[in-house]
């Protein structure tokens, strides 16, 4: 993982926590209206993948655990994971891509409002994303997968099979005169596509094809009982890649910022059209790429501008996390986004530059929101990264920076945070540390966890295990904030 050069060990910032009189009272824990969905409180649990879905994409009883478990802390809200719009196989990826996925979501929905006793709102992050092959072998690469197009032909001697050969025996130093800088990408990297790739057929017709899919895949959620969709604009995937500074495409999609936000917009309208008017319909999308060449903060503030005057009911801020700059992944496995300096900026640990990881995001959220209000728009805005204490939710929700506060590490470390400091527990909230342990795991697309937590009572035969039978999949109980929480009826 990528770490900022100057390598310097931030603390996890001491924290004073409230009475629960006081959390009573402060904005973090009042409600708020999400477009037609009203949340009890500010507070907001951002989308993580836990990789437990089954290889075709359904909900499985370790996904279930999973949510109730969050459910259990009563965030005003929580975005279910990242989950795949198109009918196709994305390995343990939740899917809504066919109404055969609609009766698991359901379960999910119906555990949430259950562990939740009605009081968090659910919503699901709903994504498109292209091809990513996993790095390929030498030999592999050239004598099976590589196109021998003109160029290669023109730089090289003899028949095609020959051309091959002489590929694989080649020094790096020569096969970064020979291949083009695309054909180096997928030898080094993995094959990726782009959506600037418009000799692709399918990519080509993406404008065409999506606003469809997204709808669809809106329809289902709203038939499985969420109160809204997110659709997902940030990070590595295709929308996000329509909307950014270097998407290219000639056919009115790209280029221009008003070309970038076409096809958002339009999957947007189409969602809209095919929900009812009591679901909320937000996005998520990026503060800043931080990338090179990347969309930057008045980009944003555009975005957010356009989102909200179109009548989104939310928008939700992250940044970074782009394939562009991600470190290259060894043979057989694919490119990760949150590896580079732009991943480090979506998830950033302790060990960080002088700004440190805590609150990240929250200037760059500031500007958009304080760009949508001056375009009149009272839309409600989602700051996240690396906030994990009541006083600095507290103080950015005062100073105007965002209007909701979404806390993803800190839920995973203590899914009952929230509660705790609402009841005045704040003191027994275990903390994150920030070190993306979970991160890692994510990477490696294996069973999400907390090392905080997940080494506690292995020998428990009701705790359930990962796959590899070491760790256990869902954070402890909290034993003295259910006794605490029924005398206060909270
Ligand atoms: C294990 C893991 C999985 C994540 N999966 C998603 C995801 O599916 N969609 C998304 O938009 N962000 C995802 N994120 C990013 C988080 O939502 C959040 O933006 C990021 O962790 C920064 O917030 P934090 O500092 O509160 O953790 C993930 C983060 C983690 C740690
Ligand atoms: S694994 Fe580390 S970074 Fe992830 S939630 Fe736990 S303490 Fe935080």
């Amino acid at each position: 993982m990528w770490r900022p050069t100057e390598r310097i060990k931030h603390e996890v910032p001491a924290a004073e926590w409230p009475t629960a009189e006081k959390a009573a009272r402060s904005r973090w824990f009042s409600p708020v209206q999400v477009g037609p969905v009203e949340l009890e409180q500010r507070t907001w649990v951002p989308a993580m993948v836990p990789w437990r879905a089954t290889e075709n994409g359904y909900v499985t009883p370790e996904i279930l655990e999973w949510y109730e478990r969050f459910a259990q802390g009563r965030p005003g809200a929580i975005v279910v994971e990242a989950t795949g719009v198109r009918d196709i196989a994305s390995g343990p990826l939740l899917r809504i891509g066919h109404d055969r996925f609609v009766p698991g979501l359901q379960q999910l929905v119906e555990t949430v409002r259950r562990a939740s006793d009605g009081h968090t709102r659910l919503f699901i992050q709903l994504i498109d994303f292209l091809v990513v092959r996993r790095r390929p072998e030498r030999e592999r690469f050239f004598r099976e997968f590589l196109v021998i197009d003109d160029g290669l032909r023109s730089r090289c001697s003899g028949d095609d099979e020959s051309i091959r050969e002489q590929l694989v025996a080649m020094s790096d130093e020569d096969l970064d005169v020979v291949l083009s800088s695309r054909q180096l990408e997928s030898f080094r990297y993995g094959y990726r596509e782009r959506v600037t790739d418009t000799d692709l057929p399918h990519v080509d017709e993406l404008p065409k094809v999506l606003p469809g899919i997204f709808a669809a895949a809106a329809g289902r959620a709203e038939t499985a009982g969420f109160d809204g969709v997110e659709l997902h604009y940030a990070h590595a995937y295709t929308m996000a890649s329509f909307l950014s500074a270097t998407n290219t495409r000639q056919d009115g999609y790209g280029g221009s910022i008003r070309g970038r936000l076409k096809l958002p917009l339009e999957v947007f309208r189409a969602v809209r059209a095919e929900v009812s008017n009591s679901m909320a319909i937000g996005c998520r999308y990026l503060s800043e790429e931080c990338v090179d060449s990347g969309s930057g903060i008045e980009d944003a503030e555009a975005f957010g501008v356009a989102f909200a005057g179109a009548g989104m009911d939310y928008l939700s801020l992250s940044r970074g996390g782009k394939f562009d700059d991600a470190e290259q992944p060894r043979v057989g496995r694919a490119v990760y986004p949150y590896t580079g300096p732009s991943g480090y900026e979506c998830m950033p640990t302790v060990v960080s530059d002088v700004q440190g990881p805590f609150g990240r995001n929250v200037d760059p959220t500031a500007r958009v929101r304080a760009a949508v209000r001056s375009a009149g728009h009272d839309t409600p805005i989602v700051v996240a990264g690396g906030i994990c204490s009541f006083e600095q939710a507290e103080s950015l929700l005062e100073g105007g920076d965002a209007d909701i506060v979404a806390a993803a590490r800190q839920s995973l470390a203590d899914p009952d945070w929230l509660r705790k400091i609402r009841v005045g527990m704040g003191d027994q909230v275990r903390r994150c540390i920030y070190t993306n342990y979970c991160e890692g795991l994510d990477q490696l697309h294996k069973q999400v966890t907390c090392q905080l937590w997940d080494r506690s009572d292995l020998d428990d035969p009701d705790v359930c295990l990962s796959e590899d039978g070491k760790r256990r999949l869902i954070a402890p109980p909290s034993p003295d904030l259910a006794a605490r929480s029924r005398r206060k009826s909270l």
